[in-house]
């Protein structure tokens, strides 16, 4: 079985770390210049250990084995939050890295053809897990768009700036991948709460979000008697509360909502609000469950907009994700993997973050391995792996990989 290179293993991850470190923490969102950078060290790595390697017209970077025949697919994301944690996709990617190097250095499966992927765009800036969905084809036109980050700065300029207009965009064959397999950190408690070192994936929550906009009529704060006025944000207020009461009563166990964003104009103290938006997301495990949500909020407001002072448009989010399964077999590779090298120590879990494996298992069978997150934070510059499972989770996957490639009969030719 291959032996992983711990101290490259970490050496790696903390070179990518420091590509737009902002004290313990991570800045590089999808397109920045930091994000390039990182993108262009990362090429340059993937042709280190051996493999052709292309940033694409959405700046996917893909590192495809010289071998020819049937490969496997491993890989995540190396953009971040706009305030994000040094592990959040990174890990995966240096994983993906260190496996390939640590199965060209075994004898049994060095010539096991591994194709190597740093997805663009996972975090959502401009549409989330947009180099997934691209590489599989399921990026439309329509979701493109009009696409923009929350300071209105539009995709098509950051493909520009980041010189990808002209790049061909790349797309991943059915025919040539037997699986993918993604790695990262939990995100969450459950690990870390259970003592449990490794986690294996059985499914991915869905989501979905709505942009509400209330449109009421801007006006003098002190002049404009409360009857009289057409107050945005007090509208916006009254849905967002209505959402906190609605939601719960139709909540399964799993199921979460955030209004994380919001926007008034003019945004003065002295100003009754004439426009205001909202941006509410939900998730679960369950289609039926978001269908539940959808149609509350749309009751909602249907029954506001009848009151007819403020009018509230409501327009979903242009890039929902389905509920999606892990595969049952590539599990099972992960599973004896975990339980060799951590006996007792590993456990099936859901995820409730989202993530490029849920758009891939569209085309290709996928799963996923987690490693616990340091007291659940994540998407926080405080976001944290203990050095030691970092390089468990290491191991484990690549005697999954090399486990897996065995059992579907892959070798180079
Ligand atoms: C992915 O980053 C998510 O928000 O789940
Ligand atoms: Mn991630
Ligand atoms: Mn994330």
């Amino acid at each position: 079985m291959p032996s992983i290179d711990p101290k490259r293993l970490l050496s790696d991850l903390r070179t990518l770390r420091s590509i737009g470190a902002q004290g313990i923490g991570v800045v590089r969102p999808a397109f920045s210049a930091k994000d390039m950078e990182a993108r262009r060290w990362l090429a340059a790595r993937f042709e280190e250990a051996g493999l052709e390697t292309r940033i694409d017209g959405v700046g996917n970077v893909l590192g495809r084995s010289r071998k020819a025949g049937r490969a496997l697919l491993l890989g995540s994301h190396s953009d971040t939050q706009a305030t994000g944690g040094w592990l959040d996709g990174a890990l995966g990617v240096i994983y993906a890295l260190e496996v390939a190097r640590a199965l060209v250095a075994d004898s049994a499966s060095r010539d096991l053809p591994l194709d190597l992927v740093s997805f663009q765009d996972e975090e959502s800036r401009f549409l989330g897990c947009l180099g997934s969905r691209s590489l599989i084809g399921a990026l439309t036109p329509e979701m493109e768009r009009g696409a923009a980050d929350k300071d209105g700065v539009v995709l098509a300029d950051a493909l520009a700036q980041a010189g990808l207009a002209d790049a061909p965009r790349l797309r991943i064959s059915r025919e040539r991948y037997a699986g993918f397999f993604e790695a990262h950190i939990e995100q969450g408690p459950t690990l870390d709460d259970s003592g449990k070192r490794i986690g294996v994936v059985t499914g991915i929550v869905g989501l979905r979000g709505i942009r509400f906009a209330f449109h009421g009529q801007q006006n003098h704060a002190g002049t404009t008697m409360m009857a009289r006025r057409r107050d945005a944000s007090a509208a916006l207020y009254e849905l967002a509360q209505r959402i906190n009461q609605e939601f719960p009563k139709l909540a399964a166990e799993r199921s979460v909502w955030t209004m994380g964003r919001l926007k008034l104009e003019p945004n003065a103290a002295s100003i009754v609000p004439g426009y205001a938006e909202l941006d509410l997301q939900f998730r679960d495990a369950a289609e039926a469950q978001l269908d539940a949500f959808t149609e509350a909020a749309q009751r909602i407001v249907a029954e506001m907009n009848a009151r007819g002072s403020v009018r509230i448009a409501a327009t979903p989010a242009r890039a929902p994700i389905a509920p999606t399964q892990m595969d049952d077999g590539l599990r099972s590779h992960l599973e004896a993997a975990a339980e060799k090298h951590a006996p007792g120590k590993w456990m099936r879990l859901p995820s409730g973050a989202f993530h490029d494996a849920g758009i891939i298992s569209a085309c290709l069978p996928a799963a996923m391995l987690f490693i616990p997150s340091i007291g659940g934070i994540s998407h926080d510059f405080a976001e944290d792996s203990r050095e030691e499972d970092i390089v468990l989770g290491c191991q484990v996957l690549a005697d999954a990989v090399a486990a897996c490639a065995a059992a579907a009969g892959i070798r180079g030719l």
